[in-house]
């Protein structure tokens, strides 16, 4: 049987746990919860009472173990509220103080362009996807049609790593096409993806740095052909560059990964550096129909699946649209040219507006 004492004093516990604050709280949890809790010690005492007696007793320990856990948990959940709502009050931000312009940062043109692109083809139905920038040579090479001896691995010269990624040497990519063998392993057609991302390749000057950015394409239907590739990609340097008549011509090429291969070119002038006018044509992207063999590679039929793909140099074309000579400016971290060059965080890239 409960002792009148026991009964008086969780009573009185009770009362206790209404005003306790958290710390209290969890000394009476312990006090009556705990491995040697009053509660628990009366519990553990039933085991030596008379049948008729512990059914009693038991009965009465138990409503009284309910009542204290309900207090316990009610007054917990208060304590919780309170403990964030002072934290929100004390964290609180001001969002209607107008910036500081002497202090706001700036967008760089490199994230600013990955931003236009996401959307000129988010609004034609593509999906971002990401892949690593440590690479093995199957996903960034052999994959894509690129054996070990092929010589445009050596056009593609990267940096490898002195070590093995599922049992391949590592590297760090030399272009953003692993991820279309990483995205096409891991699931089905169709796919419409950009991958923005950064490369790297053992190349330094003025128009070349050791690491750069490109963004890949790829979609793969069973009815995709050249024509939509054209029409994709004469869409996409119309609305980058703002130019809705913007001359663009395909180029026959060759890439190990594309059949039949094309570079894309723009119309510029070459004296005035001038987009859209002028005669003369610069190059700007490769692009071309997914190999079979890389379908095939990928596990997916070439016989029922076709498509396209294509690669943009992210820093290239950056510069081209705001007349940056040199690439090199693009990773001094020099925060005059950032303020120059950079664009306002409050002001993102959408398509409605335009660029
Ligand atoms: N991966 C090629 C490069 O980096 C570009 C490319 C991508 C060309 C996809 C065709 C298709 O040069």
């Amino acid at each position: 049987m409960l002792t009148e004492d026991l009964k008086v004093s969780l009573l009185k516990d009770l009362d206790r746990i209404v005003r306790a604050d958290a710390q209290e709280l969890e000394t009476l949890r312990v006090a009556m919860l705990g491995k040697s809790g009053s509660i628990t010690t009366a519990l553990k005492s039933l085991g030596s009472m008379e049948p008729e007696a512990r059914k009693e007793a038991g009965a009465e320990i138990n409503r009284i173990k309910a009542l204290i856990t309900d207090a316990l948990t009610a007054r917990k959940a208060v304590l919780d509220e309170a403990a964030l709502n002072a934290r929100l009050e004390a964290e609180r931000i001001d969002v209607s103080q107008p910036p500081r312009p002497e202090l706001a940062g700036a967008i760089h043109p490199i994230s600013r362009t990955m931003e236009e692109l996401a959307a000129i083809f988010g609004a034609m139905g593509f999906e971002i996807k990401e892949g690593p920038d440590i690479e093995n040579d199957w996903n960034a090479f052999s994959a894509l049609n690129i054996p070990g001896h092929h010589p445009a691995r050596a056009m593609m010269d990267t940096f490898y790593v002195n070590a093995k990624l599922n049992e391949r040497p590592a590297l760090l990519r030399p272009h953003t096409s692993s991820v279309q063998i990483r995205t096409m392993l891991a699931q089905e057609p169709p796919i419409r993806i950009i991958v923005p991302g950064r490369t790297f390749r053992s190349d330094h000057d003025a128009t070349h740095s050791p690491m750069f950015h490109q963004t890949e394409g790829l979609v793969i239907g069973k009815d995709i052909t050249l024509g939509h590739l054209k029409g994709c990609l004469i869409d996409f340097l119309r609305a980058f560059f703002d130019a809705p008549d913007l001359p663009v011509r395909f180029r026959a090429s060759y890439f190990p990964f594309t059949e039949p291969s094309m570079e894309v070119d723009i119309g510029w002038n070459r004296k005035t550096g001038e987009i859209g006018k002028g005669g003369d044509w610069l190059e700007i992207l490769g692009s071309g129909m997914v190999h079979p063999n890389v379908l095939a590679n990928c596990g997916i039929d070439p016989r029922e699946y076709q498509g396209f793909a294509f690669g943009v140099g992210i820093e290239r074309i950056t510069m081209l649209k705001h007349g940056i000579a040199d690439l090199r400016l693009f990773y001094e971290s020099d925060v005059r040219w950032l303020r120059h060059y950079g664009f306002s965080a409050l002001a993102p890239a959408m398509l409605h507006e335009g660029f």
